[in-house]
């Protein structure tokens, strides 16, 4: 398939222009950077890109209440709060998490309510069945709400990463460089699947790696697989991709999904300093630190990193302990809030 074939299939589905598009794509010498952080809206992220089309098919069904899944740091939650601002619909966030997490105004979550979201806590401990039960009341009474997976984890979302794969073939183009290899960061890996369905949908082989930031790599692969899969089987599209050609890299986890320790703090610092490049501390940092070892031991020339965004997370006061080590030596205040206690969240979205 063409760039004009795969756009006019984009062109035909549901969708909400929210996003600025396209992304700049920067090149930091051998580094080219996809500044997916600038999407325009309530501080950006690639999933800006998949909301347009969920939006889009909820306004077609004519729904007025936007309901998602997510932790109390969502990034996703976050934009699905700013995005329902826009279009002056309801947003309800069930937020499952424990008790703590209720005292945590930081970052997404304060973003959250800014935006005028309905933050509903749910406990993890029953959490399928609290969603279940809440979904079915809503239906009971009447409330025409569109429900969308935590993360946006759903086959409707790769439209937006297919627009972006068009995207960057033709910025790849303009700037006459082709990568050794793309890397993203990859929570439930719906980002990973569309960009690598997009690539290979047109022609294009370049290896994507998608750095987990919780799962191991046999279920960050075979998830993947399954949501490109209903994804093909849902839209009549012929399935290009192999499960051999996912690569996850599932070295970066670490002691869990919210610790962020000193190395992972002194790379952001160091990418602040060097390329004026702001990461998060959950996500691009972890992708930022495949990219760095990868070119480090010359398994990667020209690496292209996609920035997903995420960039409230440098606010949240939670992440800021593993900080404190690395603090004096970097001039950096430390803020005593910094949080010694180790990871909470053993998941993302
Ligand atoms: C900033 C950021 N980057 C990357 C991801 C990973 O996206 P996915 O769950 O589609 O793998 C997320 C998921 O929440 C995110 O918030």
């Amino acid at each position: 398939m063409n760039r004009d074939g795969l756009t006019a299939l984009v062109d035909c589905q549901p969708r909400a222009a929210l996003a600025h598009l396209p992304t700049p794509l920067e090149r930091h010498g051998d580094l080219l950077v996809k500044r997916d952080d600038q999407t325009g809206l309530a501080f950006g992220g690639s999933k800006l890109r998949a909301l347009e089309f969920f939006v889009g098919e909820a306004l077609r069904r004519r729904a007025k209440v936007l309901v998602v899944v997510g932790s109390p740091q969502s990034n996703f939650c976050r934009l699905t709060a700013a995005v329902a601002a826009r279009q002056g619909l309801q947003c309800r966030l069930l937020i499952v998490g424990n008790a703590r997490d209720g005292h945590d105004l930081s970052g997404n979550r304060w973003l959250s309510s800014l935006f005028g979201a309905e933050l509903i806590p749910v406990d993890s401990a029953s959490a399928r069945e609290t969603i279940s039960d809440y979904l079915s009341q809503l239906q009971r009474d009447g409330v025409p709400f569109y429900f969308i997976e935590g993360g946006g984890h759903a086959p409707e979302a790769l439209w937006g990463y297919l627009q972006a794969s068009v995207e960057l073939l033709t910025q790849l183009g303009t700037v006459g460089t082709m990568p050794d290899r793309l890397f993203v960061a990859c929570g439930r890996g719906t980002t990973y699947a569309g960009f690598l369905l997009g690539l290979r949908l047109l022609d294009c082989p370049i290896p994507i790696t998608g750095v987990s930031v919780a799962r191991d790599q046999n279920r960050c692969r075979s998830e993947i697989h399954d949501v490109i899969d209903r994804f093909c089987r849902q839209y009549g599209l012929k399935n290009p991709v192999v499960e051999s050609d996912i690569w996850i890299d599932d070295r970066w986890i670490g002691p869990g999904y919210d610790a962020v320790p000193p190395e992972r703090w002194r790379i952001i610092v160091g990418q602040a300093r060097r390329r004026g490049l702001l990461l998060d501390p959950i996500y691009t940092s972890r992708a930022m630190q495949a990219v760095l070892e990868s070119v480090h031991r010359a398994a990667c020339r020209t690496a292209l990193f996609i920035h997903t965004g995420g960039l409230p997370g440098l606010f949240d006061v939670r992440l800021a302990g593993g900080l404190e080590s690395i603090a004096e030596k970097n001039s950096l205040p430390v803020a005593s809030a910094g949080n010694s206690q180790g990871p909470e969240h053993e998941d993302e979205n």
